[in-house]
């Protein structure tokens, strides 16, 4: 699907905005004045308020060039920013995408906090994620189940300045896409190699890419990655993806993925139900794959190196055992009580890694770790834990502008007491059903050097959706979460 920044656009569809109180913007009054009123009837006719995402789907009015008119409301007008257009956009896409429409003309206007510039290039956004569909193996779509939509216009006055904006833009569209794609990808595709090979690709835009397969990390003591992988007949990678885009010398933002290709929970087996979802339980590595292909794609001024840890948690005759003591990089040992918090094991081997290997500006990492963060914030905000007070403020502020927002919770040594063990330096869970999502926090504290500023981001509710929740600008499965916020906290934060 091609976007056009076009003065005035024609199509089979238009959509326009509307306000709280059903109130029309300036583009939306004129196709009423063209059509002599008859939008405004239509809308008071379909009882449209202009809540935001409520749609009049306006047929064949006269007067005007398009044989359908969306009026989509973007809520009050105080309150809407520029993720509310990118709102209004997806649902005019999500709408049209496979109507038999071809062409969409979007005619954004501005509203109090959001300037015409920016509602343009938001559009664009809105669009292009709302777009995004998973069809790899659908060999049997009809015709009127594929897209039909070849182009959506934006058409506004000086399109430029908006069109600029839209070209950074499509760098981080990609990303997310990127990420969603690996989120979605069955786990017979997608396992440890193949995703190594994916990543692998980015050498195409300018990063380095480096491997290491289980004979390194053996080297390196990894005992705590190589323990969850020991289970399965796919053997573990981890991948770094270096972009080197800022002042020579200058200490790299670290960002850490897990990347459990699928988790079975091991030994410690999940019940059957739903456990097909644990294909996701990449979904932090696929966040750092995607922020990794943006930051590159649109050659950002900093230096940020991506470590994934790549593993499939499998139960097997070699299958770690609830009881093993594994050692890790850090030389710290764990006691393993249940195979099913592995996503901890790797991390404490590849965040060790990070900060051994790339003596970071700061350390941030993200994972599908706890069903506790879904009990505690549904699939709202993923779970923050933070050592540094401007980190968790700056990861706030980016993820409120993109529309990946996070909550904070708590960290500090009262919780820490509940993985002490008298066998080990630590244990893999507390052992009684508190504070899930803490103790897994402080788990992963544990591997972080004094000093260094670290965050924690427990995405297991955000990086994918089941059930009914219908957001305009993804799909239903896999969201990409993680990709906008971290590549605006780079942009924000740490470019020269
Ligand atoms: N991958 C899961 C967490 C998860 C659950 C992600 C639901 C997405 C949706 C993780 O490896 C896990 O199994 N965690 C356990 C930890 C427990 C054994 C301490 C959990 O949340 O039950
Ligand atoms: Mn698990
Ligand atoms: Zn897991």
């Amino acid at each position: 699907m091609e976007i056009r920044f076009v003065t005035a656009g024609g199509g089979d569809v238009v959509a326009v905005m509307a306000t709280d109180g059903g109130e029309l913007l300036a583009a939306g009054k004129a196709l009423d004045t063209a059509s002599s009123g008859r939008i405004v009837k239509a809308m008071k006719a379909a009882n449209f308020k202009g809540g935001a995402g409520q749609v009049a789907d306006i047929l064949a009015p006269d007067g005007v060039d398009f044989a359908r008119v969306l009026v989509i409301g973007v809520g009050k007008s105080d309150a809407a920013d520029g993720m509310a257009v990118e709102r209004w956009a997806g649902h005019a896409v999500k709408r049209v995408l496979t109507s038999g429409a071809e062409k969409l003309v979007l005619q954004p206007d501005a509203l109090p906090s959001v300037s015409k510039a920016e509602a343009g290039s938001h559009a664009a956004m809105g669009a292009r994620l709302a777009a995004y569909r998973f069809d790899t193996y659908r060999t049997k779509l009809k015709p009127e189940q594929k897209p039909s939509l070849t182009a959506v216009e934006i058409s506004m006055d000086g399109p430029a300045a908006a069109k600029a904006r839209a070209e950074k833009d499509a760098a981080v569209v990609e990303g997310v896409f990127f990420a969603r794609d690996l989120v979605s990808e069955p786990p017979n595709v997608l396992y440890p190699e193949s995703f190594a090979e994916r990543l692998r690709d980015l050498e195409t835009i300018g990063c380095d890419v480096e491997i290491l397969e289980p004979a390194a990390m053996e080297r390196l003591g990894m005992g705590a990655l190589l323990g969850v992988a020991q289970g399965s007949s796919r053997p573990a990678r981890l991948v770094a993806v270096k972009w080197n885009g800022g002042s020579k010398g200058s200490k790299p933002v670290a960002l850490v993925g897990k990347g459990v290709t699928f988790d079975t929970g091991g030994i410690s087996l999940k019940p059957g139900a739903g456990m097909d979802e644990m294909k996701g339980d990449m979904g932090g590595a696929a966040a750092v794959a995607g922020a990794m292909k943006a930051i590159a794609l649109r050659k950002a001024k900093a230096n940020v190196v991506g470590v994934v840890a790549l593993v499939e948690n499998m139960p097997g005759a070699n299958a770690q055992r609830p009881g093993d003591i594994v050692n890790t990089m850090s030389g710290q040992t764990i006691e393993v009580l249940n195979t099913d918090a592995e996503g901890r094991l790797i991390l404490a081997d590849a965040v060790w890694y990070a900060q051994d290997k790339y003596d970071p500006s700061v350390l941030i990492d993200l994972a599908t770790l706890t069903g506790a963060v879904i009990v505690a914030l549904g699939h709202e905000n993923a779970g923050m834990f933070a050592n540094d007070e401007d980190l968790a403020h700056a990861i706030t502020a980016a993820g409120q502008a993109e529309g990946e927002p996070v909550w904070r919770l708590p960290l500090s040594a009262a919780y820490d007491k509940l993985i002490d063990t008298p066998n080990a330096d630590m244990k893999n869970i507390a052992g009684k059903p508190v504070a899930g999502s803490i103790v897994g926090a402080q788990f992963i504290k544990r591997f972080v050097k004094d000093g260094t500023p670290w965050a924690h981001l427990d995405i297991a509710g955000t990086a994918w959706k089941s059930g009914p929740y219908e957001d305009p600008l993804s799909p239903a499965w896999a969201t990409g979460y993680g990709v906008r916020l971290l590549n605006r906290l780079i942009q924000n934060r740490y470019e020269d």
